[in-house]
C-alpha cells in the first residue's frame, strides 16, 4: 500500500502533462497507464503517427508535382515498410521520452489497469495504492455504428488505417471530420481511390462553413471524393471486397458502393469503462462523459476526471490546459482554461486551422461582426512556393476586437498561434494589423485580413 497525494489514471497528453505538472507543484504522484507505452491515443495511435504518415505521403505526392518546377523526379519509387517503419520509430521515441520525463520529475508510473473502489483508493491488479486526489484522464476511443463491427482488418478506425500494409484500391472514408480527411488524404496520396461518405451537406462540421468549403474544394483537386448527405446503414462482406449501404440523408433512397476497406471516422466517445464510477456515484452524461465542475472535479470529492473523458473538444491540446489547470488548483493556484481560445487544426494539405466564434455560430446568436477575408492566391510567399490555395477569414466585433479567426493553407496550423495570441490579449483587427509581419511570408495574409476587416487591406 503506497499513499499519494495524486494518482493520474491515464498517461495520454491529459494524465501525463497533469502528473509531471502535479511534482513540479511538489506533490507525491503516480500516473497508472494500461497501454504498454506511455502517451496515449494521441501519441501512440493518433497524432503523431497520422501526422508522420502525412509527412511521409506528402513528400511522395510532391515528387510527382515538381514540374512546374522545371524539375523532374524520374522513377519514384514507394517502400511503405519503411514509411510505416519511421513512423513507428517516432512513436517509439516519443513514448520512451515520457517515461523518460516521469524519472526526472519523480512521477512514479504503475503499469496496469485502475480502477476506483472508493474515494482515496486505486486498484491496479492485486496491488492498492491511496492518494489524496485521483486524476481520471482515460481518454477516448473509436464510437462505430450498430451493426458495424471494426475488425481492423477490412473494416478499420483511425488505429487500423495507421498500420495498413498495403494501399488498397478502394477506402470509402465513413465520416469527413478530422479523422476522416487527415488518413483519407494519407492513403490517397499513397495510391488508394479515396471517396469520403458524410452524413452531412458539408464536410469539417464545427469549421467556418466558407473555410471548409475552401478545404473541400483543395482536397477535391488532390484526389479525394466526396459524397455528402449520405448516411452509413450497413456494411456486408462477400467474396469481392465489401458492400456498403449508404441512406441518402432526407431522400428516402438507398446507395450501394463496393470497396476494399472502409474506415469509420464517425466521431469518439469517452473511455471510463472499468474504473467504478458507477458504484463510486460519479455523476455521467447521457453520452457517457464525466460531469466536472469548473475545478474539474467530479460528484465525488477527491476524484477529478480531464480531457476527452469529460464534455468539450477532444484535442489533446486541451487535455493537456485541462490537466495543468486542475493540478494547480489542487496546488492553491489559480488555473484557468478559456475553451473559446482553444484552436483546432486539420494536417491536410491545405490545412485548417481556426479558433473562436464561426460566422455561423455569430449569426445563430444575433452578435455584430465585422469580416475580413484574404486569399492565399495575393500572398506572394504563397505564389513564390505554389501554396496559393485558402484564405485567412478573420471575425471581430463593430469596434475590431477578434472574435474568430479561421484559416485554409498551408501552414495555417502555425499562423494560428498569432490570432490565437491577439484573442487571448483581447486584441483588435487594428492592433494585429499594426504589428509589422516579415515580407514575403504567409503570415502577411493574416494582416491583410485584419486590414480587410476595416476595409483597408493592400493586395486585395
Ligand atoms: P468528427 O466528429 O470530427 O467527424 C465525424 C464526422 O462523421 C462528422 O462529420 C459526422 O457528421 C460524420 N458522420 C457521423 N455518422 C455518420 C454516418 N453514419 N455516415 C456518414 N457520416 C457520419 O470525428 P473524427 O474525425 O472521428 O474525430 C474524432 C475526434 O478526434 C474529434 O473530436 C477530433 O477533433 C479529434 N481529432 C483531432 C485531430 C487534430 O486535432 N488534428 C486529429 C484526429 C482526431
Amino acid at each position: 500500500m503506497s499513499a499519494y497525494d495524486l494518482i493520474v489514471i491515464g498517461a495520454g497528453p491529459g494524465g501525463y502533462v497533469a502528473a509531471i505538472r502535479a511534482a513540479q507543484l511538489g506533490m507525491k504522484v503516480a500516473c497508472v497507464e494500461g497501454r504498454g507505452s506511455l502517451g496515449g491515443t494521441c501519441l501512440n495511435v493518433g497524432c503523431i503517427p497520422s501526422k508522420a504518415l502525412l509527412t511521409s505521403s506528402g513528400k511522395y505526392a510532391e515528387l510527382s508535382h515538381l514540374s512546374a518546377h522545371g524539375i523532374s523526379a524520374g522513377e519514384v519509387s514507394l517502400d511503405l515498410g519503411a514509411l510505416m517503419a519511421r513512423k513507428d520509430k517516432i512513436v517509439g521515441d516519443l513514448t520512451k521520452g515520457i517515461a523518460f520525463l516521469f524519472k526526472k520529475n519523480g512521477v512514479d508510473h504503475i503499469e496496469g489497469w485502475a480502477s476506483i473502489p472508493a474515494p482515496g483508493q486505486v486498484q491496479v491488479g492485486e496491488d492498492s495504492y491511496t492518494a489524496k486526489n485521483i486524476l481520471i484522464a482515460t481518454g477516448s476511443e473509436p464510437a462505430t455504428l450498430p451493426g458495424v463491427e471494426i475488425d481492423e482488418v477490412d473494416v478499420l478506425s483511425s488505429t487500423g488505417a495507421l498500420a495498413l500494409e498495403a494501399a488498397p484500391e478502394h477506402l470509402v472514408v465513413i465520416g469527413a471530420g478530422v479523422i476522416g480527411l487527415e488518413l483519407g488524404q494519407v492513403w490517397s496520396r499513397l495510391g488508394s481511390k479515396v471517396t469520403v461518405v458524410e452524413y452531412l451537406d458539408r464536410i469539417l462540421p464545427g469549421i467556418d462553413g466558407e473555410i471548409a468549403k475552401l478545404s473541400q474544394r483543395a482536397l477535391s483537386k488532390r484526389g479525394l471524393k466526396f459524397q455528402l448527405g449520405r448516411a452509413l446503414k450497413t456494411i456486408e462482406k462477400g467474396e469481392n471486397g465489401l458492400t456498403l449501404t449508404l441512406d441518402r440523408v432526407g431522400k428516402d433512397k438507398e446507395e450501394q458502393i463496393q470497396t476494399d476497406k472502409v474506415l469509420v471516422a464517425i466521431g469518439r466517445r469517452p473511455v471510463t469503462k472499468g474504473l467504478g464510477l458507477e458504484k463510486l456515484g460519479v455523476t455521467v452524461t447521457a453520452r457517457g462523459f464525466i460531469e466536472v465542475g469548473g475545478d474539474f472535479q467530479t460528484s465525488v470529492p477527491g476524484i477529478y476526471a480531464i480531457g476527452d473523458c469529460v464534455p468539450g473538444p477532444m484535442l489533446a491540446h486541451k487535455a493537456e490546459e485541462d490537466g495543468i489547470a486542475c493540478v494547480e488548483m489542487l496546488a492553491g493556484e489559480a488555473g484557468h482554461v478559456d475553451y473559446n481560445l482553444v484552436p483546432g487544426v486539420v494536417y491536410t494539405d491545405p490545412e485548417v486551422a481556426s479558433v473562436g466564434a464561426t460566422e455561423e455560430a455569430l449569426k445563430e446568436a444575433g452578435t455584430e461582426y465585422i469580416c475580413g477575408n484574404f486569399t492565399f492566391m495575393a500572398n506572394s510567399r504563397a505564389r513564390a512556393s505554389g501554396e496559393t490555395d485558402g484564405a485567412v477569414k478573420v471575425l471581430a466585433d463593430p469596434a475590431g476586437k477578434l472574435l474568430g479567426a479561421h484559416i485554409c493553407g498551408a501552414h495555417a496550423g502555425d499562423l494560428i498561434a498569432e490570432l490565437v495570441l491577439a484573442m487571448a490579449k483581447g486584441a483588435t483587427v487594428a492592433e494585429v494589423a499594426a504589428a509589422c509581419h516579415a515580407h514575403p511570408s504567409m503570415a502577411e495574409a493574416v494582416k491583410e485580413a485584419c486590414l480587410d476587416a476595416m476595409g483597408r487591406a493592400i493586395h486585395a
